[in-house]
């Protein structure tokens, strides 16, 4: 969310004001950079770059790191050994304890600690009760599975002198070849190499050290001296070892210098994608200057960046240190394991196979360079060969996204804010009047009393039930906000338990942490401690929040966390949290914990009540690797500006490939007031994120989509009923999210990576395996769209069934009343068509199958179906069927992809029995059913005693440039059942 300040605020106003007069312009307010850091204001990361300029420009360089093969030990699966960094100009090392990994899934762990601080052998300084190892549990919140150690992993006798190759992964194609000095690794994949660590000798661990204090004087000399070569080598800049100053806070540093780094590179490899959450392109582009480069590394510091800023490495709300890198049909991956302040910085270079060859033969390796201020070095590598490949190893790691219900991936209206229980009831009766559907209103932080969350304000919510009633007889739901800063008052029974049992943040003094959030002085829950945790699960009992009922959920912002008088809008570094260890070693993390307490209190409330947990839903800001299996994110605070609106779909994209399929941007932008054709095509943009939610900022006009006039309330309707249409293609691929860690809305290159004209792209998008291609329009006054088809076969418009056939680019026409929206041939899409006011009233809605003719004259799809709402899936309450459509023999089909029945299958089909198919629509149809006026169908425990039955079939022949199509109307057959219809 939004913080504000009397001078932006002007600023806003201003700016409205000239719009008025200017319709042109848009709101220009842009982030206050000065309020965060640079590279070059974090000391870690200055350090490190200039290690690494050192490191690149000196031909003598050799990089301090050694591993000492006495100490290499390879036993099943696991090898061991002690790297050695050289102090320069001392015969001393340091010791660091070196793991791979080898796991049965075929990805590799590379773990790297440090051996004095591992022992709790360091002098910490100012009296800090810090831990003093580096964090190692990191793993605990981000990892649960795929850690099975492969029993095949082998040692590979071959090695050269000087390394330690093992053999690895699915049928022992991968192979780590280990580099003992300057120690390094070599990732390869049948031979060839992938991925390198350490190749540019950039590593580098910061060890302990006791802080010296030179006498000032000699200091002093030493900076005028002239200083002998020797020397000059081993004067590191030590300025920001000790301590260091941000925009007025001082970070104490009582555990001196500890960052560390490493380069990867990915040879062969021109594109790299990741690294969410920033506002550029979905392909990363270099960092160290030049033309539309960056010149800052990507930062990952979980941040609330007020206002922030379009095309930029800034850090943003959440951090996922999961990198992919793309070359023609190859995809391979890393992932960072660390939760301290990252940056990335990202260089190519081109190297010519055949120095003759003019550039033909020639080949970019993207470089990589990882720095993080501390924590353990522990990296994941993937050796693909697909995009899914790799993502799906990242998912098993860190977890599938949540299997959400059915009404979170509809239509969410929220603003801040809806200002009584009277306004909301009206808004939700609006919506009826004007046949808008939509299934959750939502209330921001002005619901509460005195922003005291788990309270309601008496004067304007006084009967917060009544409200949810009305909302629950059309099968709505009401999210309200619950934040993690903690107001200090008196008498706050919330805030009085978090004291007197002692669950907060405290500060590096280990006093409770005080800071200034949303109700003034304010403290932060510590997630991070199981009793917080269990404490945080007891406030939602519907006992203990009173005012909430089973259709009310939760939305967690302000949770990197956000404090407005902090370094950097955020917690002091040298906090302390639960197990002592300091806020910087796990700040990326902090709001994916707060997260995980809100999800298990809503699961626990039911139980509590009645034993039947609905899903839970909780919305977060903040996130890390990991916050996919416990709900949706949005990317925070945008602002009601084209840009916006453009940037948000390659946002979503890397959202996306980085294990977070859901993902969305605030409908309409949240600072400022869009134009009613900008709000427009936002929902038209919306319409396609996995999150869909309008949202606008306290200074800002109401915008309800009934507000907008005609045509555009029917236009924004539109785009909400073809998002509620297709719902039953959503929930298929929430499901396939759920179990393979496949991206909701795809990028070219997942879907072809063979085609590499199309790596950079990301403003066109397929929606799960349905083959619907979709590119929003995101400029204004644009009335037609190009659009990318990448491989050889049919296209067709969505709306009118237009024909287009690739490998091209077509032109899509786009007036303001249009998406641009194709379906690609071979594909099976199941459809609910039936308009209704929320998705719940939906549930035993017939389908509308759209089977989509390619050029191999085949087509699949398959549907996923359960209530929806409960966890009885896991009991096999659920359908999953593939439809399949054979040109050969004109035959559609249905069949069962459930796995075996379970406890609730039955009970569940029995449920399911009335809903059936009730339209099926073939684009594209062959022209040889000119002449056909029915079909023949027949179901599996069919009733009709023959077996068989005959429905007519409408034909409607090609037209200009449109398709073939046909339909069967009513075919009869049952959604859940296995059934065969002949052409
Ligand atoms: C929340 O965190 C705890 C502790 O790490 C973990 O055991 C639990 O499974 C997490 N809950 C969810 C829903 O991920």
């Amino acid at each position: 969310m939004y913080y504000f300040d009397g001078s932006s605020r002007r600023w806003t106003s201003l700016l409205t004001l000239f719009c008025i007069l200017c319709l042109l312009i848009t709101p220009a307010v842009s982030v206050k950079r000065e309020n965060f850091k640079t590279c070059d204001q974090s000391g870690f990361c200055k350090r490190n770059r200039a290690y690494a300029d050192t490191a690149l420009s000196e031909s003598r360089w050799q990089a301090p790191y050694a591993l000492d093969p006495s100490t290499v030990k390879f036993d099943k699966g696991v090898l061991t050994g002690t790297v050695l960094k050289k102090i320069i100009n001392t015969n001393d090392n340091v010791r660091l304890p070196l793991k791979i990994t080898f796991h049965e899934s075929g990805t590799a762990r590379v773990t790297i600690d440090e051996e004095r601080r591992q022992k709790g052998d360091i002098e910490l300084r100012h009296g800090s009760k810090a831990r003093k190892e580096r964090y190692n549990e990191a793993e605990k919140w981000a990892i649960v599975g795929g850690t099975t150690v492969s029993a095949g992993a082998a040692l590979n006798s071959d090695a050269e002198k000087g390394t330690t190759r093992i053999m690895y992964g699915p049928g022992s194609k991968f192979e780590a070849v280990i580099r003992h000095e300057p120690y390094g690794i070599e990732f390869k994949r049948e031979g060839e190499t992938q991925i390198k660590f350490n190749d540019r000798g950039l590593m580098n661990v910061e060890h302990w050290r006791a802080k010296v204090d030179k006498p000032a004087e000699e200091q002093k000399e030493g900076d005028e001296a002239v200083v002998a070569e020797s020397d000059k080598e081993a004067a590191e800049d030590e300025s920001t070892w000790w301590d260091e100053k941000f925009g007025g806070n001082t970070d104490s540093k009582p555990k001196g210098p500890e960052a560390v780094a490493l380069d990867i590179s990915f040879p062969g490899y021109q594109n790299v994608y990741g690294a969410a959450e920033h506002t550029g392109p979905l392909s990363l582009k270099e960092t160290r200057g030049g033309d539309d480069k960056y010149t800052d590394p990507y930062r990952l510091y979980n941040s609330d960046v007020f206002e922030y800023e379009m095309d930029s490495p800034m850090t943003l709300y959440g951090s996922i240190p999961f990198m992919q890198a793309q070359k023609k049909n190859s995809n391979v991956g890393v992932f960072w394991l660390n939760a301290a302040e990252t940056w990335i910085d990202i260089t190519k270079s081109t190297t010519s196979a055949n120095p003759l060859s003019l550039g033909i033969g020639s080949e970019v390796t993207t470089q990589t360079h990882w720095i993080s201020e501390a924590g353990l070095l522990d990296v994941f590598v993937f050796l693909g060969p697909t995009p899914q490949d790799v993502i799906g190893a990242y998912g098993e790691l860190t977890g599938y996204s949540q299997l959400p219900q059915q009404f979170s991936i509809a239509y969410h209206q929220c603003r801040w804010n809806y200002v009584t229980d009277e306004d909301v009831k009206d808004v939700d009766r609006k919506f009826d009047k004007h046949r808008i559907p939509y299934d959750v209103i939502w209330l921001d932080i002005e619901y509460t009393d005195g922003k005291k969350y788990f309270t309601w304000d008496p004067m304007t919510f006084g009967d917060p039930i009544g409200m949810q009633k009305q909302l629950d007889d059309h099968e709505r739901k009401l999210v309200a906000i619950i934040d993690p800063h903690i107001k200090n008052e008196g008498g706050y029974h919330v805030v009085d338990e978090l004291k007197s049992k002692d669950l907060a943040i405290k500060n590096k003094d280990g006093n409770i942490y005080e800071g200034w959030c949303w109700p003034g002085s304010s403290h932060w829950v510590d997630c991070f401690s199981p009793k917080a945790r269990d404490w945080w699960k007891g406030l939602f009992r519907y006992d203990k929040f009173k005012g909430t009922g089973k259709n009310s959920f939760i939305w967690n912002d302000m949770n990197e966390p956000s404090v407005f008088n902090g370094p950097e809008t955020t917690s002091p570094k040298d906090n302390l949290h639960y197990g002592d260890w300091e806020h910087r070693d796990l700040h990326n993390i902090n709001g994916m914990t707060f997260v995980n307490a809100t999800y298990e209190a809503l699961l626990a409330r039911d139980k509590d009540e009645d034993k039947h947990p609905v899903r839970p839903f909780v919305l977060t800001r903040s996130f890390y690797s990991g916050s996919q299996r416990l709900g949706a994110m949005w990317t925070g605070d945008n602002q009601a500006a084209w840009p916006h609106l453009e940037a948000s779909i390659p946002m979503i994209l890397s959202m996306g490939i980085s294990g977070y399929p859901f993902a969305g941007a605030d409908v309409g932008g949240f600072f400022g007031n869009p134009s009613k054709e900008l709000l427009a095509r936002w929902y038209q943009a919306g319409a396609f994120y996995p999150f869909m939610r309008g949202h606008a900022h306290i200074d800002t006009r109401r915008r309800e989509p009934y507000l907008a006039g005609e045509p555009y309330t029917q236009i924004i309707a539109q785009a909400i009923r073809l998002r509620y249409s297709l719902l039953p293609a959503w929930y298929t691929a929430f499901h396939e999210a759920s179990t393979t860690g496949a991206p909701i809305v795809r990028p070219n290159y997942y879907v072809h990576p063979g085609d590499e004209k199309g790596f950079g792209i990301d403003d066109q998008f397929y929606l799960g395996s349905y083959g619907l291609l979709a590119k929003p329009v995101t400029r204004e006054g644009q009335e037609g769209q190009d659009m990318y088809l990448a491989d050889k076969e049919k296209y067709y418009d969505y709306f009118d069934y237009w024909m287009y056939e690739g490998p091209t680019t077509v032109t899509v026409a786009a007036p303001l009343d249009t998406i641009p929206f194709l379906m690609r041939g071979g594909h099976i899409i199941p459809r609910r068509d039936r308009p209704r006011r929320s998705s719940g009233l939906m549930k035993f809605d017939p389908l509308t199958l759209v089977v989509v003719i390619g050029n191999s004259g085949d087509a699949e799809g398959t549907l996923y179906l359960d209530d929806g709402e409960s966890f009885n899936y896991k009991e096999g309450a659920y359908i999953h069927r593939r439809f399949s459509y054979q040109g050969a023999t004109s035959t559609l089909t249905s069949e069962d992809l459930a796995a075996l029945p379970g406890k609730k299958t039955n009970e569940y089909l029995k449920q399911m029995e009335k809903v059936r198919v009730e339209k099926v629509i073939v684009v594209g149809a062959p022209q040889t059913w000119a002449g056909k006026t029915e079909v023949e169908i027949s179901e599996e425990g069919g009733k009709s005693s023959s077996g068989t039955k005959k429905v007519p079939l409408e034909f409607h022949g090609q037209e200009g440039g449109k398709a073939a199509w046909a339909v069967v109307r009513d075919p009869g057959v049952q959604i859940g059942s296995g059934w065969k219809i002949a052409f």
